[in-house]
């Protein structure tokens, strides 16, 4: 029996930007095989502080888009995305959809103790409450702790991860969560990762720290494997870049991320969708 080509069709991944690739690379780990159609919307980033009815246009632009593409799945690896279009464009679109928040949450419901989990998230995450909603479905009497960090943003795309201006931003936002006896932290927006070993020094080992990603993965093998998607060609991956603007500035980052050599990303014009 040859291989359906809906099994070899790609991946779609979105983010606002950048942050995104933190969950594709997380992907390209566990799921070598799968194909992956990469969408940054770097002319309209950031999302954090956008309207809900901005996000779920500019998610459903992006996902006809992707659909362009031929994917047969999309994982939205931007929690603001995920907070606040996922139900609504799961409802619209006729292919398998996830979020990073409901993987992130149920990670955090895990590795707690004592129920009480922080969220670092951007504004729109945080007060959308999604992580405090997923998390309290799955453990009734937590006590989630959501703080905004939008500087966290800029700073990562501006390549000052590892900066003493970044640690004095980390001291500002979280030294309220640091007084509490949260004993996990998520990492709720895909730009925080690479912050994780400052944010990890932070905190001390009292803390354990949730990446959405890795669990985000795992639930795109369940979804692909339920809805008899994987691919299993055995050749190896093919990986495409695209961005809303400065697509050098987007490769030069990815290929400070990615274990893969991004030789150049496609800008194309987003609001055509
Ligand atoms: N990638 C977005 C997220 O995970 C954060 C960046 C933004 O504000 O656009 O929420």
């Amino acid at each position: 029996m040859g291989i359906n080509c809906k099994n070899t069709a790609p991946v779609g991944v979105f983010d606002s930007g950048v942050g995104g690739l933190t969950v594709a690379r997380e992907i390209m780990r566990q799921l070598p095989e799968e194909n992956i159609v990469y969408f940054g919307d770097t002319a309209r980033v950031p999302y954090g502080s956008k309207s809900k009815n901005n996000i779920i246009r500019f998610s459903r632009q992006i996902i006809r888009f992707l659909k362009n593409k031929n994917v047969k799945a999309v994982v939205i690896a931007c929690n603001t995305a995920s907070a606040l279009a996922l139900e609504a464009v799961q409802k619209e679109f006729d292919i398998p959809i996830i979020g990073v928040i409901v993987p992130g949450a149920r990670a955090a419901v895990r590795e707690t103790r004592n129920g009480k989990i922080g969220v670092a998230g951007t504004e729109g995450t945080i007060r959308s409450e999604t992580y405090n909603k997923v998390i309290k479905s799955l453990r009734e009497d937590a006590v989630v702790i959501g703080q905004p960090c939008p500087l966290f943003v800029p700073l990562v795309e501006e390549g000052f991860a590892k900066h003493r201006i970044t640690k004095e931003v980390i001291d500002i936002y979280l030294s309220d969560m640091r007084n509490t006896d949260i004993d996990t932290l998520i990492l709720g927006c895909t730009h925080y990762p690479l912050l994780r070993s400052g944010v990890m020094e932070y905190f001390g080992d009292a803390v354990h720290i949730v990446n959405p990603a890795y669990e985000t993965a795992i639930d795109l093998k369940n979804v692909l494997e339920e809805n008899g998607l994987v691919n299993s060609s055995g050749q190896s991956a093919v990986y495409e870049f695209y961005v809303s603007d400065t697509a050098e500035k987007f490769t030069e980052f990815a290929n400070q991320i990615l274990p893969y050599d991004v030789a150049a990303t496609k800008q194309i014009n987003i609001e055509e969708y």
